[in-house]
């Protein structure tokens, strides 16, 4: 071969080379990440689109809170949790039990077909899901929780569901398991506390709960256990129907006489602090849920956020921001995905 076959050779190897490690280092984010990129529509364009799959399903909006505490709980802020099973990574995070009823995925394709759209390649599906949670939490609270997102995240290459499984929160757990799983996080008993009030919005499988349904009485309200949450859930474990989190969400006939605990939404919001009340009163879903109460370190703050709900806000607001710092693990590399439900190559 010809000395100068042999560099155009090399020349399409080199060039090859560099197409496939696309990856690089992931990067700090920062606010104002995207300001001087995609002509500064970035945020707007994610906005607008949450607008609108709120406006059509408003339970979407828990469904994008959810998501963003999923993803980041496992190997970081990365979008690993948005990744379809292939061929060669048959098991990704989603296939996890830790992830029963994960949904909004719709909503974040539709963001990053957009994003697309308006300039490719050039918002990570990570940082989508970021700002998609504090967009969907600002319109669940009328306004209340809202905050500046740093961005710049990288979208992971790496899914498991063994790694969802080892790092999720379960919904039997006891207190101090919440607290030490969330501490492996680096979020204090406090900062539990404080992202826990996100379960005033969405809903839950009966099979989340269904130890509730033989809980004791001083556990859960008897009447809500028998009379509400026993028969949604129906007779076996067959049906796994779903039960809105907020007792304030569900049938007001089924509740009876509990209508008279029902705390009144505040201002149109659903994402505020009734999740306190409602845990005081005995009328949460999830072992988890009323495990919280049952420690002085927890409860302390169950009353504080019962009673201040701008505190609240302004504490979930910044518990989120501390969530979507969670990095990937030292070593990994990341890329700008064209699609969130794969990776690049
Ligand atoms: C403290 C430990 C936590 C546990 C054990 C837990 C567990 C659960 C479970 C079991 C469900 C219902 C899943 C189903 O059956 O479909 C759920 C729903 C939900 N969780 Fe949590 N969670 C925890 C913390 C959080 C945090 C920190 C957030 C957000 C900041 C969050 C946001 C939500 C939302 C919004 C829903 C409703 C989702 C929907 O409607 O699609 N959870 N959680």
């Amino acid at each position: 071969m010809k000395v100068s076959a042999v560099v155009l050779v090399l020349g399409a190897f080199q060039a090859a080379a560099a197409a496939m490690v696309q990856a690089t280092a992931p990067r700090t984010p920062t606010v104002g990440y995207y300001n001087d990129k995609c002509n500064g529509s970035v945020e707007g364009i994610v906005r607008d689109t949450v607008k609108a799959a709120l406006n059509a399903d408003i339970t979407k909006g828990a469904a994008l809170v959810r998501l963003f505490f999923h993803d980041c709980f496992v190997r970081g802020c990365d979008g690993s949790v948005l990744l379809d099973p292939t061929y060669a990574n048959p098991y990704p995070e989603k296939t996890s039990g830790a992830n029963i009823g994960l949904r909004g995925f719709d909503v974040i394709d539709a963001i990053k077909a957009n994003l697309e759209s308006a300039c490719p390649s050039t918002v990570s599906c990570a940082d989508i899901l970021a700002f998609a949670a504090r967009d969907a939490s600002r319109y669940l609270s009328n306004g209340g929780i809202d905050y500046a997102v740093p961005a710049g995240r990288l979208d992971g290459v790496v899914s498991s569901a063994t790694d969802a499984e080892n790092n999720l929160p379960g919904s039997t757990f006891d207190v101090a398991k919440l607290i030490s799983n969330f501490a492996a996080k680096g979020f204090t008993p406090e900062e539990l506390v404080i992202l826990s009030g996100a379960h005033s919005i969405g809903r839950a499988h009966c099979s989340s709960f269904r130890d509730r349904l033989s809980a004791p009485s001083g556990e859960i309200n008897p009447y809500f256990r028998d009379n509400v949450l026993a028969k949604d859930c129906g007779a076996g474990p067959a049906a796994d129907p779903t039960v809105e989190n907020n007792i304030r969400d569900q049938n007001a006939t089924a509740l009876g006489n509990l209508t008279s605990y029902v705390v009144p939404a505040s201002g149109g919001a659903s994402l505020d602090n009734s999740y306190y009340i409602n845990n005081l009163n005995n009328l949460v879903l999830f072992h988890s849920d009323w495990a919280i109460v049952g420690s002085n370190a927890t409860m302390r703050h169950v009353h504080e956020y019962a009673d201040n709900g701008t505190l609240w806000n302004l504490d979930f607001a910044d518990a989120l921001v501390k969530l979507s710092k969670l990095a990937m693990p030292p070593g990994s590399t990341g890329e700008i995905r064209k699609t969130c439900r794969a990776t690049n190559y």
